[in-house]
This record gives C-alpha cells, sequence and structure tokens, in this order.
C-alpha cells in the first residue's frame, strides 16, 4: 500500500519549544525504516522535515486572544495542501507533528479530498484520542493556545472572515460534529464541556473506559461512526498515562495505558476504513524526572503509529 508522510516541525500551537523535534527523534528511531521494511508500505514524500520558517512571520501579534495566530494559520493552510495532495493520490497519509494545532491542516486536506472522491455527501469521520477535547473557541479558551481549539474550528464552531486567521477554512474543509468521537478525555475546561454538550458530540472518557473496558468503548465508539465511513485518527500521545508517555507537554495523570493506546489503533486498522493518521505532542525536550522519559515516550509513538498502519500482535 501507498503511504503519504508529512514530518512537522511546527510548535506555534502552544508554547513550550521542542514539539518541533519530534517527527526526527520519531524517524531517527526508526519508525519509517520499520513501515517500509516491515509493514511493506510504499512511503511517498520528502524526506525531510517541513520547519514551514518562510510562514512564520517576524511579528505576530495576539488576536482574539490567540497566540501566533497567523503563523498557525499559514502554516495549518500549508499542511492542508500536503495532505490533500497525498490523499488525492490515494495514499493512506501520516503526520508527525508538532503541537496538534496542526490536526487543522490534516482533518481539513482529507475532508476536502475525501468529499471529492465521494461527492459532497461523502463525510469521513475523525477519532481523536486526548486527555484533552482541544475544542475552545478564542474566547473560551484560558490559555490562548491554538493546539487547544483545532476541534472548533474544523467543525465552524469557531471561525473567522480573515484569511490570515484561518478564515481559509471553508466548507469542503471541514468536519461535522456528528462525525466526531473522541477517547481517552480526562482534562476538559469548562466551556469545552459546554460546547460539547450543546452539540451532542460522542465522547469517551476515561470515566467510560474504566466502567466498560476499551474493547466495548471501540465497538461503541466505531458503530457510532458506521462502517463504509472513511475516518482519519488524530493521536495526542498526551492521551496516554505520563507513565508511559511523559515527554508532551500537558500531560494528565489516569491516562490510558499503552496497550489499550496501542489497543485503539489496532482497532482503527481493523476497520480497514483508515485514511490518515496523525500522531502529535511528543516533545523530547521534555522528560520529566527520569532520563528514559524522552525515549520511552518516542517508542511509545513509534508503536502507536505502527499498530495503527496494521501490525498485528500474530
Ligand atoms: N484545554 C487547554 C487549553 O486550551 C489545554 C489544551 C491541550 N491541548 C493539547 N493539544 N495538548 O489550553
Ligand atoms: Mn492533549
Ligand atoms: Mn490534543
Ligand atoms: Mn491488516
Amino acid at each position: 500500500a501507498d503511504l503519504g508522510v508529512v514530518a512537522v516541525g511546527f510548535s506555534g500551537g502552544q508554547c513550550k519549544p521542542g514539539v518541533d523535534a519530534a517527527p526526527s527523534a520519531l524517524i531517527e528511531s526508526g519508525l519509517l525504516t520499520q513501515l517500509r521494511d516491515e509493514l511493506g508500505y510504499n512511503l511517498h514524500g520528502d524526506d525531510q522535515v517541513h520547519l514551514y520558517t518562510d510562514l512564520v512571520p517576524a511579528s505576530d501579534p495576539d488576536y482574539r486572544g490567540m497566540k501566533n495566530p497567523r503563523a498557525v494559520s499559514a502554516v495549518t493552510r500549508r499542511i492542508a495542501d500536503q495532505v490533500y495532495e497525498h490523499s488525492r493520490a490515494g495514499r493512506l497519509t501520516l503526520t508527525l507533528g508538532g503541537d496538534h494545532s496542526i490536526a487543522i491542516g490534516t482533518i481539513a486536506g482529507t475532508a476536502k479530498a475525501t468529499r471529492e472522491r465521494l461527492g459532497p455527501r461523502g463525510e469521513m469521520a475523525v477519532i481523536w484520542v486526548d486527555a484533552h477535547a482541544d475544542i475552545n473557541t478564542p474566547e473560551t479558551s484560558g490559555s490562548g493556545n491554538v493546539h487547544g481549539m483545532p476541534v472548533a474550528f474544523l467543525t465552524g464552531i469557531a471561525s473567522d472572515k480573515n484569511e490570515e486567521f484561518f478564515g481559509w477554512l471553508t466548507p469542503e474543509h471541514r468536519l461535522s460534529t456528528t462525525k466526531l468521537v473522541y477517547i481517552g478525555l480526562r482534562d476538559v475546561d469548562a466551556g469545552e464541556k459546554r460546547i460539547l454538550r450543546e452539540h451532542g458530540i460522542k465522547a469517551f472518557s476515561m470515566f467510560d473506559i474504566d466502567k466498560h473496558g476499551i474493547g466495548r468503548v471501540m465497538e461503541m465508539a466505531l458503530a457510532h461512526i458506521g462502517t463504509d465511513t472513511p475516518i482519519h485518527l488524530s493521536f495526542d500521545v498526551d492521551a496516554l498515562d505520563p507513565m508511559w508517555a511523559p515527554s508532551t507537554g500537558t500531560p494528565v495523570r489516569g491516562g490510558l495505558t499503552l496497550r489499550e493506546g496501542d489497543f485503539i489503533c489496532e482497532c482503527v486498522h481493523e476497520t480497514g476504513s483508515l485514511v490518515a493518521v496523525d500522531l502529535v505532542e511528543v516533545n523530547p525536550s521534555l522528560a520529566p524526572e527520569q532520563d528514559m522519559g524522552a525515549h520511552e515516550t518516542v517508542r511509545a509513538g513509534c508503536s502507536l503509529v505502527r499498530c495503527a498502519l496494521g501490525e498485528s500482535l500474530l
């Protein structure tokens, strides 16, 4: 099978340096070689990590409380084109982030390519695996970090007319709230809870996982999406418990085990409907306490991606 790879060394959606180094760390630890040699993918795409420095303006004052708004808007717009081109060529697309703001680009790109392939009613679904809902609007956000807002912009819950501030997102790029499923939530802001409730968005928190088990949760999540719907998997490594993924910008205790994370990815692979995978928020420069933190987090990230792309235990 053909795999389009986009390596995104971008960290402007939040304030801690280091997430931009994740794609090189993942690649150096052998991820792409494994996908080619062990899982048999034909890899497409430039072997370089994109830094998008040409798109980052010298001055980028806050707008509606958002930090680095012009940079994040311009970079995600470029990513949307890159992912769209892979997807249009019929490739499964793997994007290695970067912070989670980059999903504005990846999902916009696959949503557009999917609509072109299946017609206007051909809407894909998104499985968003995360400790956070990332559905703040600029107005509900307490931090102003755009990595906490991608789902709001993608669903149209937040929007702006100005192209410089995500106004380039048009209906063809959008995701409807009925096609979105969250897994792993445990740190959702008050304003986000209101948005989830108002829009009736399907979400499985850690409570649901503890109550039903991950097996039942995946059955319910996939049943919500329905068969024959293309799936975009956006995996924030902070969905995993910090025990398995300590090197990330906003760790939250009480998360998924690595095995549960791998299981989610295996289940999505098993549907045969996967069109794109994002792995985001690995930050090798943050390794609280233990020196092995970064190494473990990178290893966990590689495992998640291999499971989503078809590695099986037997
Ligand atoms: N809800 C918080 C915020 O909006 C944290 C978001 C964390 N997002 C992430 N992609 N790690 O700032
Ligand atoms: Mn998160
Ligand atoms: Mn996230
Ligand atoms: Mn398979």
